[in-house]
């Protein structure tokens, strides 16, 4: 019995994660596995109404759950950053997440803006560092507002942060065995502290104990070029938080777009939450026209963790024979309405 914390969140959140939970059901009648779910009502809504971003209790809470399955967070009426930083920022962190795992598949059928290039070349995943790099709120300011301004945002690299996602990586890349390539995106020429570590420990730890993990390296403005250029050179690649999150909305673009794109953040001995990577999409809330996709690929991924793989794999299958009836894949121009395109993937499931 697993049990699952659900956390609609703002906007179009709560209808991507209703389609994503009937697939899970779907998912666990076919493959025979139980799960409870109990609904979190976390988010813009909630903040406005009661003041409260996320309640004392509710990190402790979500603590007791095999994983946490995520909407969008966002909300028009709260000002930026308030959420991110509140909500989603904070769980990743507290739960120590420290990867965000997000594969950039181009499946048949979805059109990629990369003339030439087809699913055979767009596949490949990226492992982010998730919870240190500019993301930990190192820093500060000094005479703010006055012309003599000061503002300073650190990058903290720890050698345990640094080597538990290298190997997190370099795992995955074995796994996976497709080219048993591991690159690592970095900007030694540059961040000559922060990449000087993460370099040293790649190969350190690579050389000793995965050797048959082949090391690969790119600056990280060349990563951009080559994910554009020759995408099928990247087979698993590693990087810090904030590449890892510039990298994964290009990444996204060149699979199909946000309507598309899951990921997950991954405590490997602890509490993961799955997430679809793009927003709440506000200005499409409520006309049942938003691409649950994404979404149901966080369920794809979020049971593939819980080692439910083959009811990972025929969810995987549903969404690749649902986009290949899709008109499109973006809000309103799908051709289906979300709930629609929920009903594919699930009878997809079931038939499987
Ligand atoms: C992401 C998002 C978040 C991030 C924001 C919403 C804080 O862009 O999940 O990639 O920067 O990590
Ligand atoms: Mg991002």
């Amino acid at each position: 019995m697993y049990k699952i914390a659900v956390l609609p969140g703002d906007g179009t959140g709560p209808e991507v994660v209703a389609e994503g939970l009937k697939v899970l059901e779907a998912a666990g009648r076919k493959f025979n596995f139980k799960y409870e779910l109990a609904h979190f009502d976390l988010g813009g809504e909630r903040y406005l109404r009661t003041n409260e971003v996320l309640p004392e209790t509710a990190v402790s809470e979500l603590r007791q759950f095999q994983a946490i399955y995520l909407g969008a967070i966002g909300h028009p009426g709260v000002k930026p950053g308030i959420l991110e930083k509140g909500i989603l920022l904070r769980l990743r962190f507290e739960l120590d997440q420290y990867i965000n795992l997000r594969p950039v598949k181009l499946y048949p059928n979805v059109d990629t803006p990369l003339k030439n290039k087809g699913p055979a070349d767009i596949d490949f995943v990226v492992v982010r560092e998730n919870t240190e790099g500019l993301y930990a709120g190192a820093g500060g300011t000094l005479k703010k507002g006055t012309p003599d301004e000061i503002a300073v945002q650190e990058s903290i690299n720890t050698r345990k942060g640094v080597e538990r996602c290298l190997r997190y990586a370099f795992e995955y890349a074995r796994r996976r065995n497709k080219d048993n390539k591991l690159t690592l995106c970095g900007k030694t020429n540059v961040l000559t502290f922060a990449f000087d570590l993460w370099e040293r420990v790649f190969h350190e730890i690579g050389e000793r104990d995965y050797a048959d993990v082949n090391r690969d390296y790119a600056h990280v403005d060349a990563t951009c070029m080559w994910m554009i250029k020759n995408p099928e050179w990247f087979d698993v690649i590693v990087t810090d938080n904030m590449f890892g999150d510039i990298i994964t909305d290009l990444g996204a673009m060149i699979q199909g777009g946000m309507g598309i794109a899951a990921g997950g953040n991954i405590n490997p001995e602890g509490v993961s939450m799955f997430e679809p990577i793009g927003g709440s999409a506000p200005k499409y809330t409520g006309q049942n026209v938003i691409n649950p996709l994404a979404a149901i690929g966080a369920c794809q991924l979020m049971l593939d963790t819980l080692g439910e793989t083959k009811a990972a794999a025929a969810i995987e299958q549903g969404i690749i024979s649902t986009v290949a009836k899709l008109k499109s894949l973006s809000a309103g121009q799908m051709g289906y309405s979300t709930t629609q395109v929920g009903d594919l993937v699930a009878r997809a499931v079931a038939d499987a």
